[in-house]
């Protein structure tokens, strides 16, 4: 089995890759990435100590340049002749499956310049299910078929939920808010529309917001985290009362597998870990997990547009799979704030000028 694995540099695919390489001995990993500023070949670097790196290949590259995403699908990229082991199929794409990550992922980012999302997000996950179907031969119906491209997506998608409304579900209409939400739902829609027309057997999975080790620290918890160790204040949206359904990247990762192996192709399944927060609350948390001052709590001007609540139904992985999650937020926040106390090599070289020049604009001199 050779997984294609888009966006296994960034945050959640790299976790993804350590988890397959570690518990899968018979697959092997191809991962495809453009090493943008969140892609850091750092997630990986324990790897190469591990019988396991015999298993993965790096390639670098754009997930829109149609030519080299066809160059993986026919074998015909020279890793294939480098590594004689990846060819052991007869006949057909060499690729038996594809875990796609590779996205723009960072809302505030995309209200500054949405261009590289609907660049990445929707053209690039058009081009990787045009070669997945042109490769692997897919005429309809080919839902049983033994290929899978699972689409990694976000609840973001749903738009926002008022207090009391009922969470999302799978079937529930798509009203996405901001413009990364916005190419989120292009890119579903685009994976369903292949699923419709041509039968390609592709599995889209929408989740909660993640945290844990190695998030680029732009991110809420990880910056939070990393202002709170340099004792520098903790800029909160608005009145900070925004919901999120929290999940530990981990507990992401192995319902990813799970349905890679389990699910049903044509699908959607939501991923949450039933965690709602409030993002003041979680400030608090983490505070109080660092033994710091809440005082260090400053709010800020609120982001345009911001979603209230996002909440998923995860009934269906439950029941159909099995899947629960496997640490409660309070342990997740520990081991998260642990390991950037223990790595801040890993986040400090990321905290540079172009971070700070990127920060001021978003949260002004806070
Ligand atoms: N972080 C979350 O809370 C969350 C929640 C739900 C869904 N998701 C989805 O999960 C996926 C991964 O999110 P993440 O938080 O790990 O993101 P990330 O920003 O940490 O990583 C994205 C990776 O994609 C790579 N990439 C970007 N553009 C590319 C391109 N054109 N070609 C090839 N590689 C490219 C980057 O180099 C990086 O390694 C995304 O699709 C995101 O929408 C994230």
């Amino acid at each position: 089995m050779i997984l294609l694995v888009t966006g296994g540099a960034g945050f959640i695919g790299s976790h993804f890759i350590r988890l397959v390489l570690e518990n899968r001995p018979s697959y092997r990993l191809i991962n495809l990435d453009k090493l943008t500023y969140s892609g850091n070949l750092e997630n990986l670097a324990d790897l190469a100590a591990h019988e396991a790196a015999k298993r993965y290949f790096f390639v670098e590259g754009d997930i829109c340049d149609a030519g080299l995403v066809r160059s993986l699908f026919s074998g015909e990229h020279p890793l294939f002749d480098r590594h004689p082991e990846l060819r052991y199929r007869e006949a057909g794409s060499p690729i038996s499956a594809v875990v796609h990550f590779a996205a723009e992922s960072h809302v505030d980012r995309s209200i500054r310049d949405a261009s590289a999302f609907f660049r990445t997000n929707a053209e690039g996950t058009r081009v990787l299910v045009e070669s997945a179907r042109i490769h692997w031969g897919i005429e309809p119906p080919a839902s049983k078929s033994l290929y899978r491209f699972l689409h990694v997506s976000t609840d973001e998608v749903y738009g926002s939920l008022e207090p009391n409304d009922p969470l999302f579900r799978e079937d529930s209409p798509l009203r996405p808010n901001s413009p990364y939400a916005a190419s989120k739902a292009a890119s579903d829609l685009t994976v369903l529309a292949y699923v419709h027309t041509y039968g390609l057997p592709a599995i889209v999975t929408r989740c909660g917001n993640n945290y844990g080790p190695n998030q680029h620290p732009e991110k809420f918890i990880p910056l939070f985290i990393t202002n709170a160790l340099e004792d520098r204040p903790l800029p909160l949206y608005g009145d900070g009362r925004q919901v999120r359904d929290w999940i530990y990247v981990v507990d992401h990762c192995r319902a990813l597998l799970l349905i890679l192996e389990r699910g049903l192709a044509g699908e959607i399944y939501n991923i949450g870990a039933g965690e709602e927060r409030a993002n003041r609350e979680v400030a608090e948390l983490l505070v109080l997990t660092m033994n710091k001052s809440t005082d260090l709590i400053r709010s800020v001007r609120d982001r345009p547009g911001h979603d209230r609540r996002y909440a998923l139904d995860v009934t269906r992985l439950k029941s159909a799979l099995g899947w629960k999650p496997e640490l409660s937020f309070a342990e997740g926040v520990k081991a998260t704030v642990g390991w950037y106390q223990s790595h801040p090599e890993w986040w400090k070289r990321l905290k540079d000028q172009a971070f700070w020049a990127y920060y001021r604009e978003v949260y002004g001199s806070v």
